[in-house]
């Protein structure tokens, strides 16, 4: 039940810290990530010489950000790939694949059918289900359970959290397996992901200045959604949410696209969420994303920044700054995206809507 919430989805989002934090319970040994569920296929995780990751929706957001942090630690190429698009256009597969699905139900048809065509074509299969037993978890040679707890409301937040997890677990396990990442690097990127938990309560706190955004948009009729690297699926899934929740045009972007294209859609007044890297970015990416910042201000954006604490260098140019607490590159999605799931639910509320059962949309996808 709802327990004192006004609806599932505030439930949820409140419960992210416990997402994330039981998730990794259970998995570490000796400072080193173990995924003991994963004992009879690590012979296997040493012979793949590719990963391709599949979802539908948020999962496949989830999934774009796995890949970053698999082939940074693990060293293995890795695709993302919408379940659906993928099912249909003869990919190439062999034994030395590893397709890893992702669905929170673990009933997704599209993505059912794509782990079937997946096994029929010779590929090794793992699924990071949130549903004990769901049929892809079954159908898998390989399942690393989210621990997130039931997930009621149709759109999907504290899942996405469990699933990056899972996929920075599974990555840390693979290059322990594979050999692939110094276990003192690899120590000090499991401490990072353990105390994301304390970091994500942290963010819910600031949940009040949220509602006085959403407010204020709540008449918008577009929102775009800017990040780069790691920034970018947030980007993606602030937008999907604000589409399900708030039926308002969104879109995300990757900041560096921007010029080729995107950047005619800004007149004045338009509202631009902007998810900003670390200024301790090694690749020096939060110049590149303070930039795009001034150059859509110029043109009369309203920007509002999602950036960490103590980074100066947005002030002059953001309407509206949302702090996010310090943490590793590759874990700010896990802070980054909680505001902007604020965001879109806040609005709908501000509009009136049911933000747990948005309409046209089913919580679990069971036809192609
Ligand atoms: C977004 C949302 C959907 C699901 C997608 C996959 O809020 O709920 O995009 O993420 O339908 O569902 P699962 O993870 O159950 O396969």
């Amino acid at each position: 039940e709802k327990g004192g919430w006004s609806s599932f989805m505030a439930k949820e989002i409140s419960e992210e810290p416990e997402a994330v934090a039981n998730t990794v319970l259970g998995r570490v040994d000796d400072g080193q990530v173990v995924l003991r569920e994963l004992a009879d296929v690590d012979d296997m995780l040493k012979d793949i010489d590719r990963i391709v990751v599949i979802g539908c929706g948020t999962a496949a957001y989830s999934g774009m950000l796995g890949k970053y942090a698999i082939e940074k630690w693990a060293r293995v190429p890795v695709e993302v790939e919408l379940s659906h698009e993928f099912r249909y256009r003869e990919p190439v597969l062999n034994a030395r694949t590893l397709v890893i699905s992702i669905s929170q139900s673990g009933e997704t048809m599209d993505t059912l059918m794509a782990v079937k065509y997946a096994i029929a074509n010779g590929a090794r299969t793992l699924s990071i289900c949130n549903t004990q037993g769901a049929t892809i978890a079954r159908e898998s040679d390989a399942v690393v359970y989210t621990h997130a707890g039931p997930e009621v409301a149709v759109a999907s937040t504290k899942a996405f959290v469990a699933q990056i997890t899972a996929l920075y677990l599974f990555g840390l396990h693979l290059a322990r397996v594979r050999g692939t990442l110094d276990p003192t690097v690899a120590a000090l990127q499991l401490a990072e992901l353990q105390g994301i938990p304390a970091k994500i309560a942290k963010v819910l706190k600031n949940g009040a200045e949220i509602t006085q955004l959403a407010k204020w948009m709540s008449d918008s009729r577009a929102v775009l959604f800017l990040g780069r690297h790691v920034g970018y699926p947030v980007a993606l899934e602030g937008a999907l949410k604000l589409k399900e929740l708030a039926y308002i045009h969104a879109e995300g972007f990757a900041a560096g696209e921007l010029k080729h294209g995107p950047i005619a859609l800004i007149e004045p007044g338009q509202p631009v969420f902007v998810v900003v890297p670390s200024p301790r970015d090694p690749n020096s990416l939060h110049a590149k994303v303070v930039s795009n910042i001034q150059e859509i201000r110029a043109r009369g954006a309203r920007i509002l920044a999602i950036a960490e604490e103590g980074d100066v260098a947005v002030l002059p140019f953001a309407d509206e700054v949302i702090r996010i607490p310090l943490a590793a590159p590759l874990f700010e999605p896990l802070l980054t995206v909680i505001p902007l799931q604020l965001f879109a639910m806040e609005l709908a509320t501000a509009k009136g809507l049911d933000v747990d059962q948005p309409r046209n949309l089913a919580k679990s996808v069971t036809v192609e």
